[in-house]
């Protein structure tokens, strides 16, 4: 069995190698260099050029070492055909994932709730002000979640067991103890309507681009807060500005752009209600990574199918 491998950082091919090798001892694993169209039974990429897949006969499946399957189906759109449709795509699900979310977004919402992020804005001012702040009430605290996939689901959990009052969004309609679903365009609205912690969580697709803009913030609770956590390309970065602005929303904590690295004369570095990290919300772990991948290999080549597989259409 032939296994191709790209990784965008040349530095960590090595560690997934000699992973992929402990877990699929008899598969024979390279790395995808530039004009290797050799034939390969299942490549494993994390944003990877188009030329990985020209001329690539045999491919059985593509697995995204990742949760988000975007880039890697950005390819149809930029070198249409490339990709062929009748290769699954699957991506990763959960492989320790769901956990560092929750403790991302746990974090990011007590850290509003308890208005530490004032006290930090105070501090930073080098303002001297020994002033309790009252807190936020924990019942009117309503936190909505869009997405209730692997990782919405489990960050709604999580939140609703810290006490909050946690709603959720996902296309289709979910039950989830202690979360108030609504599901489709249709209860989208309803969905807003209060909100006053978002938490992103969706997939990046052409339905649910932009869907961070002046409209949505408008339905939020006034002095909402912003989490995004899913992809900038959810975020109409102008119409958060002039929220920030507006007070309409109070504050944001952004771990994805829609350019990445965030280029350093960009506004958000100098807008102290902006809180940045470069991506590190969850983070793909590499040995529960391979030990999945490795399990769906197994059972793909003994016929079975396997979860994960990417709707292409949808776009996750
Ligand atoms: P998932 O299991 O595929 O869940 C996606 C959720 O979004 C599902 O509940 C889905 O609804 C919902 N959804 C999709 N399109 C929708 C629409 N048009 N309207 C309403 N709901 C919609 O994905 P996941 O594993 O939870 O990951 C979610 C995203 O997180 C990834 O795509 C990735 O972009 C992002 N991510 C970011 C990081 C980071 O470090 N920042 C790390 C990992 C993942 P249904 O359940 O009805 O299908
Ligand atoms: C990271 O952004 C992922 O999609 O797993």
């Amino acid at each position: 069995m032939d296994i191709l491998v790209h990784l965008p950082e040349a530095a960590e091919t090595a560690e997934w190698l000699s992973s992929l090798t402990r877990a699929l001892p008899h598969a024979d694993i390279r790395a995808w260099q530039p004009g290797d169209t050799a034939p390969a039974d299942y490549a494993l990429v994390w944003r990877p050029p188009h030329e990985l897949f020209a001329e690539r006969a045999g491919l059985k499946a593509v697995f995204n070492l990742a949760a988000g399957v975007d880039a890697l189906l950005a390819i149809e759109r930029n070198a249409p055909g490339t990709l062929p449709p009748d290769v699954p795509v699957i991506r990763l699900e959960d492989t320790g994932m769901a956990d560092q979310m929750a403790e991302y977004a746990a974090y990011a919402v007590l850290r509003y709730l308890r208005r530490f992020d004032e006290y930090e804005l105070a501090q930073r001012r080098s303002d001297p002000c020994w002033r309790p702040l009252a807190a936020h009430a924990r019942e009117t605290f309503t936190v909505g979640v869009l997405g209730l996939g692997v990782l919405g689901a489990h960050v709604a959990k999580t939140l609703a067991s810290l006490g909050l009052p946690v709603r959720g969004y996902s296309r289709s309609r979910k039950s989830l103890e202690g979360i108030e679903t609504f599901a489709g365009h249709d209860e989208f609205d309803a969905f807003l309507d209060g909100v006053k912690v978002l938490v992103n969580l969706l997939p990046s697709t052409p339905e649910t681009d932009g869907i961070l803009n002046r409209s949505t913030f408008a339905k939020l609770a006034r002095g909402a807060y912003l989490i995004n956590l899913a992809r900038g390309a959810h975020l109409v970065e102008a119409d958060l500005l002039d929220a920030l602005g507006e007070g309409r929303i109070a504050a944001a904590t952004l771990d994805v752009f829609a350019q990445e690295p965030l280029p350093p004369d960009h506004r958000f570095w100098r807008e102290p209600r902006v809180t940045i990290t470069p991506h590190v919300s969850a983070v793909t772990l590499r040995e529960p990574a391979v030990a999945q991948i490795a399990e769906k290999i197994a059972a793909l080549e003994r016929g079975e199918r396997v979860t994960g597989v990417v709707n292409r259409a949808r776009g996750y």
